[in-house]
């Protein structure tokens, strides 16, 4: 045992932390000795270069902006939004779904986006930049397990999505992970209402909007540092029935607001899906009539007003559909997923400089 701590952080720094004294020689040292060595071998997301969203959010919320929650899988996703935010100067939340830890490898997602903030910081010195803050996050935890598992391998923020519950349950595990969370300086995201969609595990075929009269005993009672809801946007490409008008509860935003001033409010199922590229994945052999998203503007007068953060996913997937059809369908003899992958992330970086230049604001803001 003493070996094993010895080895955990060398002999030298043991000694200047305890002054000489060794496991069993003094009781309290040794808990304390042992809780700090815990600690240190889970890794720190402030050891990496990550930031939470404390102050990415307060900024936001000060400034009138949103900073985006974008999602990724794959390299290409990630490279196009870590280079588009960094020039456009905008602060970024990195978010990993289940399903991307799933499809990647948790243990790779968390090496690429660790991969992704030596890229950012090595560019950033390249182009004479300020290197940008990065946050990463975890997108729809369904459980304490799975937060507890990010935040011990380095992520900076993690949401807790406890709106399919019973309220109680909702806010009983929502309690659990900020209280493990806090203690690690990690900030965390909770939900309340359910968005319609597909959300990981957390499936719902129709919305429940969020009760503004809820809000504030959630907040308090769970100490969340920020919250998601719902006023009628769904997660993925098909938000709105056909024939309907797209549009969002901006009133029970208002409402929401004014029971919880200044607190940061999150917006999920945010994706525009540009038509551009619906018409361009359906020249090419696609089939997405009636895919429909939330208008820019509506998107930017609630990042105007209390909502802090907004989530991005599938308008990424939709561009990069879009664009290795077309380029598989026009070059025929293409064999060199470089040139229809290269091709896919240049046009999602300038999807993302777009996104945060003309709907989020958050271009500029670092
Ligand atoms: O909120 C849902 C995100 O778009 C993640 O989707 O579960 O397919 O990775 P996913
Ligand atoms: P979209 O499906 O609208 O991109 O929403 C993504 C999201 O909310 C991720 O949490
Ligand atoms: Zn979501």
């Amino acid at each position: 045992m003493k070996n094993f701590w010895l080895n955990a952080t060398g002999k030298d720094e043991y000694d200047k932390r305890n002054k000489g004294v060794r496991p069993g020689e003094c009781g309290h040292k040794k808990i304390t000795f042992l809780f700090d060595s815990i600690l240190e071998i889970m890794i720190s997301y402030k050891k990496l270069g990550f930031v939470n969203t404390k102050k990415m959010l307060a900024d936001a919320m000060k400034g009138h902006y949103a900073v985006p929650g974008y999602n990724f899988n794959n390299m290409e996703q990630l490279q196009a939004i870590v280079t588009a935010c960094l020039e456009t100067r905008s602060p970024v939340i990195l978010q990993i779904s289940k399903g991307a830890r799933e499809y990647a490898d948790q243990t790779l997602l968390r090496y690429m986006a660790q991969g992704a903030l030596e890229m950012m910081k090595r560019l950033a010195k390249e182009k004479k930049l300020k290197p940008i803050p990065i946050a990463l996050h975890l997108d729809h935890g369904a459980n304490f397990e799975i937060a507890k598992d990010c935040i011990d391998s380095g992520f900076s923020s993690a949401m807790i999505d406890g709106s399919s519950l019973p309220y109680a349950e909702n806010i009983k595990v929502t309690r659990k992970v900020v209280n493990y969370a806090h203690k690690r300086n990690v900030t965390v995201e909770g939900e309340l209402g359910v968005l319609s969609g597909v959300e990981d595990d957390v499936r719902a075929e129709e919305s429940h909007y969020t009760h503004p009269d809820q809000v504030v005993d959630f907040v308090k009672r769970t100490g969340v540092d920020s919250l998601a809801i719902s006023i009628g946007t769904s997660h993925g490409v098909y938000k709105f029935k056909p024939g309907i008008k797209p549009h969002i509860r901006l009133d029970i935003l208002k409402e929401i607001e004014k029971r919880i001033p200044g607190f940061p409010i999150v917006m999920h199922g945010s994706s525009s899906i540009p038509q551009e590229y619906v018409a361009m994945a359906n020249k090419y052999g696609g089939d997405l009539e009636q895919a429909v998203g939330v208008p820019g503007d509506q998107l930017r007068e609630a990042a105007r007003s209390a909502v802090c953060k907004i989530n991005i996913d599938s308008d990424g997937r939709l561009v990069m559909t879009g664009v290795i059809r077309k380029m598989l369908a026009e070059d025929k003899k293409i064999v060199d997923p470089r040139k229809y992958l290269g091709a896919a992330r240049e046009a999602l970086k300038q999807m993302y400089m777009k996104k945060n230049r003309e709907v989020l604001g958050s271009a500029g803001q670092v």
